[in-house]
């Protein structure tokens, strides 16, 4: 027997997404990004952000019907993303997703978002028995987080940033360097160029301690701030501030290499102390997963790929389809909780918080 046709809901932040998935095979996936929306205001705006879902959602799930060749009437469960996010992005994906299923008559399924991008590491291929226990890392916009993944069960959170996520630090460094947004595949742009210097700028990792698995980006953007903008101190008598040296494309191509390597830097950091701190021992890490919206960049999938090498783990990335924001994610994972008998009900609820946080 087939597994079911599973149409997956996305509405944490700023996308609107629908998918249909069967088992592990993505038969289509939408996303309506709210970019454009939300530019003129430097962030994401919760109140613009609900209103364009709720304009939005029926479209988008008429598109993802479309791109499968199925009818709605065709979906056999509904998957959406419940948690995390902006409250009001999440009310109506899931109030889409219940009304869906109650007049379809499927069953409802909630996905932890953050959880969703774990999961999108696996390929059709994978038993996650066999990569168990896992480390998984979540680098996104949002979320900057390292997790224990047990096969079967909910990945148990062991660290995550204490500030800014390492996408949001992406984003800033790109909007202090006058990039356009989402900066990410802006700085990966720059850093790619040739002649670009990754040493051009001594830039902070932190480390937080001798044992933490926590992240802290706030420094190192800090740090951008200050080599664009100069250092600001109180005037003292005697003492000559020198503006920091003019922007010119080189610095700037310069700078966005520097934050790269630093960024890296920081992520790989927890990464190798996170495998180590089990090396040899019965817990020890048998598998390293990653997935989020800076997954995507070519310099953190070949530091992640050189990590597991290093450290002997298998290694496995989303593919970056399913790195960024998208519905297909919450439909296999939703998928997968299905077939293990843990669909929910109407009484699902939203939250803005992951339980684990
Ligand atoms: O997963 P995602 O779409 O949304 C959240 O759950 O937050 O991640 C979006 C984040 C943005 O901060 C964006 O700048 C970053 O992922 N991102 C990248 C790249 N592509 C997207 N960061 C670095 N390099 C990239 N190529
Ligand atoms: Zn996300």
């Amino acid at each position: 027997m087939s597994p079911p046709l599973v149409l997956g809901l996305e509405s944490t932040c700023d996308e609107t997404a629908a998918a249909f998935v069967r088992g592990r095979a993505v038969l289509s996936s939408v996303v309506a990004s709210q970019h454009d929306l939300h530019a003129e205001y430097g962030g994401v705006v919760p109140e613009i952000a609900s209103r364009a879902h709720a304009e939005r959602v029926l479209a988008v799930v008429r598109a993802a019907c479309a791109q499968a060749g199925a009818s709605l009437r065709d979906a056999e469960a509904v998957a959406v993303a419940h948690r995390p996010g902006l409250i009001g992005s999440l009310l109506v994906g899931v109030a889409a997703a219940k009304a869906l299923s109650w007049s379809l008559g499927v069953p409802i399924v909630g996905v932890n978002h953050v959880h969703a991008h774990l999961d999108a590491a696996f390929s059709a291929e994978d038993d996650p028995r066999e990569l168990s226990p896992a480390l998984g890392l979540v680098a996104s916009g949002g979320h900057t987080a390292l997790y224990a993944c047990v096969a079967g069960r909910d990945p148990l959170r062991l660290g995550g940033t204490l500030d800014d996520a390492v996408g949001e630090a992406f984003d800033k460094a790109a909007a202090i360097l006058g990039l356009a947004q989402p900066g990410g595949p802006a700085i990966e742009a720059l850093a790619a160029e040739p002649g670009a210097d990754a040493a051009a700028l001594p830039l902070p990792v932190s480390r937080l301690g001798r044992d933490s698995l926590d992240f802290s980006f706030s420094g190192l953007k800090t740090a951008v701030l200050y080599a664009v903008r100069g250092v600001p101190r109180p005037p003292r008598e005697g003492v000559v501030h020198e503006p920091p040296p003019p922007l010119t494309p080189e610095r700037r191509r310069d700078i966005a290499a520097s934050f790269q390597a630093a960024a890296v830097r920081a992520l790989r950091l927890k990464i190798e102390r996170a495998i180590a701190s089990r090396a040899g021992g019965p817990e020890a890490f048998r598998g390293l997963l990653a997935g989020g919206g800076v997954i995507a960049n070519r310099a953190v999938r070949a530091m992640l790929a050189e990590a597991a090498a290093g450290a002997g783990v298998h290694l496995r990335l989303a593919p970056p389809s399913l790195c960024g924001d998208n519905a297909a994610m919450i439909g296999l994972l939703g998928a997968r909780r299905l077939a293990a008998g843990r669909a929910d009900d109407l009484s699902l609820l939203p939250s803005p918080v992951a339980a684990d946080a």
